[in-house]
This record gives structure tokens, sequence and C-alpha cells, in this order.
């Protein structure tokens, strides 16, 4: 099996991943919950992994880490709990449903939103946001990378328009934190959100948000906090300010890990090699007859994310011929992003899309080139 879905959920985890949840099963109380070894056990695993990723973002503190399930989650929660009835918001087409969902929720609860269109070159320019902010705008939220076209949208000079505005700049990093650099700081980031099992290479049910000191959100969930049990409020100090009931400190383990492993090979060679296929994939296919492919394609840094289309033949009959004549692994359909396929054109058709890993190899890069040539000449 080739698996080129690594923007849906990355498959290949690094080795200590797995070892890290199966041993935090075997051996882990509950964190922050009890004063006992195998609670303490768990609190230091997680406030370890809060370090990891305070570091990996350039926070100064583990506390601006706040554990959730998913992007989905870390999404609604600074959506929901920073944007107040009678604000503007801005964000772009490029936006998965985890951004656009909690945003329409707003708006039907008084929020004005202005959604911006990408530009010739793939991405939302800073000049574009700039034009459309208001009085009463309070804040962007834009993705860092398409997760359908991988053009990646220029995060520093998004902060600086939020910066000399003073807006609130909350970014989605779900295909980008842990392989390209992203600094809350010089990028004047609020809140980044993230999630765990793709680009970070950890489990599924992991994810988070780092939260620039002194913002202040509105939680989406209260409840046990294993401190202040008497209070009816839930604790306001972060990150248990954002963090309601048992984390997902097993999955938060194999995170952890996987950080380790980030660590070690660095970011920057994760980047060159998933790059490096990218381009070998771009070259192979770009020249085919009947092969349409989306996105500035030609333009790097990108996320390594590559979607296409075999004339009209729709999306998903294409994946299944893929999946079952040569065992590629892809995702076919409208990958929860609505506007971006709408803007391209391919609400009905879909698009095939490709997302790369550290992991694959050069040789799975050229079967699935040669599997779309076999597609593309069988089908013109
Ligand atoms: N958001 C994930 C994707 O783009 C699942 O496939």
């Amino acid at each position: 099996m080739i698996y080129l879905d690594s923007a849906a959920t990355s498959y290949h985890k690094p080795d200590g991943v797995a070892r890290a949840v199966a041993e935090a099963i075997s051996h882990m109380g509950n964190p922050g919950r009890g004063a006992h070894e195998a609670s303490l056990d768990a609190s230091r695993v997680v406030y370890g992994t809060r370090e990891k990723m305070a570091e990996l973002f350039g926070a100064e503190e583990a506390s601006q880490i706040v554990f959730t399930a998913n992007s989905t989650e870390s999404l609604n929660t600074a959506i929901q709990g920073l944007a107040d009835p009678g604000d503007h918001v801005i964000t772009t087409v490029m936006e998965h449903n985890s951004v656009l969902r909690p945003l329409y929720l707003c708006q039907q609860r008084g929020v004005s939103l202005t959604i911006l269109p990408f530009s010739e070159a793939g991405t939302v320019t800073p000049e574009a946001i700039e034009a459309v902010i208001r009085s009463n705008t309070r804040m962007i939220v834009c993705t860092h990378g398409s997760n359908l076209t991988g053009d990646l949208n220029d995060l520093e000079a998004i902060g600086r328009v939020c910066k000399k505005h003073h807006l609130l700049f909350v970014v989605d990093a779900s295909q980008t934190a842990g392989v390209f650099p992203i600094q809350m700081d010089s990028m004047n980031i609020d809140v980044l959100c993230f999630t765990g099992h793709k680009s970070l290479m950890g489990p599924q049910g992991t994810g988070g948000m780092c939260v620039r000191k002194g913002v202040r959100i509105r939680p989406l969930l209260v409840g046990g906090s294993g401190i202040d049990s008497y209070s009816k409020i839930h604790p306001q100090v972060m990150p248990t300010a954002l963090e309601a009931g048992t984390l997902n400190a097993h999955g938060i383990a194999g995170l952890s890990a996987a950080l380790d492993f980030i660590k070690k090979v660095t970011p920057d060679v994760i980047r060159q090699r998933e790059e490096a296929l990218t381009r070998r994939f771009v070259s192979q296919i770009k020249s085919i007859p009947g092969v349409k492919l989306y996105g500035n394609y030609e333009q790097f840094p990108r996320a390594p994310i590559l979607s296409l289309n075999i004339l009209d033949y729709d999306s998903g009959e294409i994946a299944d011929a893929l999946a079952q004549d040569y065992g590629i692994m892809t995702r076919a359909g409208a990958h929860c992003a609505p506007l971006m396929h709408e803007a391209l054109g391919t609400k009905s058709q879909g698009a095939v899309r490709f997302s790369f890993s550290y992991f694959n190899t050069e040789e799975e890069i050229d079967q699935a080139a040669n599997a779309i040539r076999e597609l593309a000449e069988e089908a013109t």
C-alpha cells in the first residue's frame, strides 16, 4: 500500500510514538488529578509535552499550550471564545470547515464576516486584508497552508497587518505545524491552532492551541479541572482555563515522542525531504495530457499537498481506481474546503488530493506519477 494521504492524517509515525502510547496506557494515572506516583507521572509527561510545543512555536511558557482533541476543537474555542456580537472578522476562501463553520455560527450571533478570495499566487495578500479592515474588525482567522492546494499564506506579513491595526490573529496550522517555522512573536500570532496527528506525526485525538500571554478566551467547555473544586467558576489560570475534563494523556505521550523525533531530525530536514518529493511528483505529472493541477505548484515553500483532476472524470472514480488498481491511497471529494472548491471550479467534480510525508519514498512518488499517466492515457 502506498499511503499518500498525510494531509488527512499521517500514517507512518516515528517509531517511538506507538511505544510511548502503549507505555502510557500501561502506567499512567490521571494528570493533575492526584498526588500519587501514577498521576504525577502523567502530569510530568503532559507538562513536558507542553514545554516541547512551546519551544517549537517560540512561546515563553509551557502554560501557553492548551491541549484539545484536534484543530477543530482549538479553532472553535478560539473563534467562539474571542468574537463578540458586533465584531467584524476577516477570513479567507482557503479555510477548512473547522474555521468556516464556527465563523458561520458566530455570524448567526451577530458577528459580521468578510471572506477574502485568493490572489493569482494562490494565497491571500496582506494588502487584500488591509483593504477590508473596518473600525469594528476584531480578528483575522486564516490558515497557514491550504489543505487542498498546499499553498502557504505569508503569516509574517499578515501578522504585521494585525499588529498595525491592533487585530487578533488566529492561525490554523493543521497542515504545517512541526514542519514549517511558525513563531508566535515574530509572526504576531495570538492563537495558533494545531492538530497532533498530521504534520506533527502524533496520535489522533491530540491537538491544541498556543495562546499569546494575556489573550483571554472564553472557554467552550467548563467542568473538572483538578483544582478549585469548590468554586462555581472554572479556574481562569492558563492552561486550565481552556481545559476541562481528563486530557488525552495517552495520546499526548505519543505526541511527545513525535516531537522528539521532529527535533532530532529537524523540521528543516523534514521540510526539504517533503519538498523534494513534491517537486519530483509535480515534474512528472504537470505535462501529462488531460491532467489539471490546482494551486500554485511551481511556488515553494509549499505544504506537500497537490490536487488534480483527469479531464472531467469524477475525482472519486479516479481515487477509487488509484486505490483498487494501484494500491495508492489519496483523498477525493471536497476535503471540507467548500469555498476553495467553489473558487477552483471543482464543486461538482471534487479533486484527487495527494499529500506526502517524510516517510514516503521516491519509488512511491514515481509509482503514483505512473498511475496518473496510465489513468490519463486510458481517459483520453
Ligand atoms: N482535514 C483533513 C483533510 O484535509 C481531514 O483531509
